[in-house]
C-alpha cells in the first residue's frame, strides 16, 4: 500500500519523530563523508513545480541523487497540464514511469487529486495550505538546538493562514510542542485546514508580545505568499508594523536562549528585520540545510521503510 505525504495529518507523532531521527542519522553519515548511499538505486522521482523554488528544488534533487535515485524535474509549464490536461490523467501517466511524484502546486486540491490517481507515493513540496517538508526540517533543527521537542513553546507571528504555519501547527501538536500564534483577526488559523483536533490545541493571541513571552522558538514567514501577490498592499497594511519580528518584539521574550526561525525566502523589512534575521538568535541557514537531510529521510520512509534498522 503506497503512502503519500500531503499534510502530516496522515502521520502519527511517533512517525514524525522517526523521520526526524532518520534525518539526524543521515546528516551524521554525510558529515562522516558518506554522501553517496545508493539506497534508492534504480528509483526515479518526478518533481513538478508550478511555482518557483530554491531550497525545495535543490534539496530534493540532491537528496535523490545522493540516495542513488534519478530526480526528473518538470516545470508545470512544460507539461500538458498547462494546456488543460487533467491532473488525474497526469497522475496516472507519470506513476507508470516514476516511483514517486513530488509536486509544488497552487491548489492543495490538485495535490489530493494527484495522490488519489497516482499508484506511487505523492509528496507535497508546498501547496497553498501546507508545507510539510519545511515543518520536518524545522523540528529537526529545533531538536538539534534545544535537545528536545516535547514541552517546548513555539510562537508563530504573522499570517495564521500561512502554509508553513499550518504544517508547523500540525507537526508541533503531534510532537508535544506548545504552538502559539499571533495574527490579525482576518488572518486567524483555519480550523477546517488544521483539523479540529489540532486547532483546539493551539493557542491564539492577538498581541505578538503575549505570544512570544517565555517562548523557546520565535517563527515567522512572509506576509504575502506565492499566489497572493494581488493582495500585497492590503496584507502589508494589516500586518505592519504590529506583526514584524524585530529587536523590540524580541525584548518581550524575557529570556536569552530562544531561537529565531524563518523558512526563507525572507522579505527583510516586512515580516522580519535584517538585524534579527542576521542576528545571534537566528538559525535560518541550519533550517535550510536540514531540508536536504529531511528530504532524504522522507524518500526513504516512503520508498524503503525500515532502512535505518537494516543499516545500523
Ligand atoms: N523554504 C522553501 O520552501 O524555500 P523554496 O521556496 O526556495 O523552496
Ligand atoms: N508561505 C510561503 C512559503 C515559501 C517557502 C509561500 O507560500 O510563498
Amino acid at each position: 500500500m503506497k503512502r503519500d505525504l500531503l499534510t502530516l495529518k496522515e502521520f502519527s507523532g511517533e512517525e514524525i519523530l522517526r523521520i526526524i531521527e532518520d534525518s539526524l542519522t543521515l546528516k551524521r553519515l554525510r558529515r562522516l563523508g558518506m554522501k553517496k548511499l545508493d539506497l534508492l538505486k534504480g528509483v526515479s522521482v518526478a518533481l513538478i513545480f508550478e511555482k518557483p523554488s530554491t531550497r525545495t528544488r535543490a534539496s530534493f534533487t540532491v537528496a535523490a541523487l545522493e540516495l542513488g535515485a534519478w530526480p526528473v524535474s518538470y516545470s508545470s509549464q512544460e507539461l500538458q497540464l498547462s494546456r488543460g490536461e487533467p491532473v488525474r490523467d497526469t497522475a496516472r501517466v507519470l506513476s507508470r514511469y516514476h516511483d514517486a511524484i513530488a509536486a509544488r502546486v497552487y491548489r492543495h486540491a490538485d495535490l489530493e487529486e494527484l495522490a488519489r490517481f497516482s499508484s506511487v507515493p505523492v509528496i507535497n513540496l508546498l501547496s497553498d495550505l501546507h508545507h510539510p517538508l519545511q515543518a520536518l526540517a524545522d523540528y529537526m533543527t529545533i531538536l538539534e538546538k534545544k535537545e528536545r521537542l516535547s514541552g517546548l513553546t513555539l510562537a508563530f507571528i504573522g499570517d495564521g493562514t500561512d502554509n508553513v504555519f499550518n504544517s508547523l501547527a500540525i507537526a508541533g501538536v503531534k510532537l508535544g510542542v506548545r504552538v502559539r500564534v499571533s495574527s490579525p483577526q482576518a488572518f486567524a488559523p483555519n480550523p477546517q485546514v488544521l483539523g479540529e483536533d489540532i486547532y483546539k490545541r493551539i493557542e491564539i493571541y492577538e498581541n505578538p508580545e503575549d505570544a512570544v513571552r517565555d517562548a523557546d522558538v520565535i517563527y515567522t514567514d512572509v506576509f504575502v505568499s506565492m499566489g497572493q501577490e494581488a493582495q500585497r498592499e492590503e496584507r502589508l497594511r494589516v500586518f505592519l508594523p504590529k506583526y514584524q519580528v524585530n529587536e523590540n518584539l524580541l525584548k518581550a521574550v524575557g529570556r536569552d536562549d530562544f531561537i529565531v526561525m524563518h523558512c526563507l525566502p525572507a522579505h527583510r523589512g516586512e515580516e522580519i528585520t535584517d538585524e534579527v534575521l542576521e542576528g545571534p538568535h537566528s538559525v535560518v541557514f541550519d533550517q535550510a540545510e536540514n531540508r536536504l537531510h529531511t528530504a532524504k529521510a522522507v524518500l526513504l520512509y516512503l520508498l524503503k521503510p525500515g532502512w535505518v534498522a537494516e543499516h545500523s
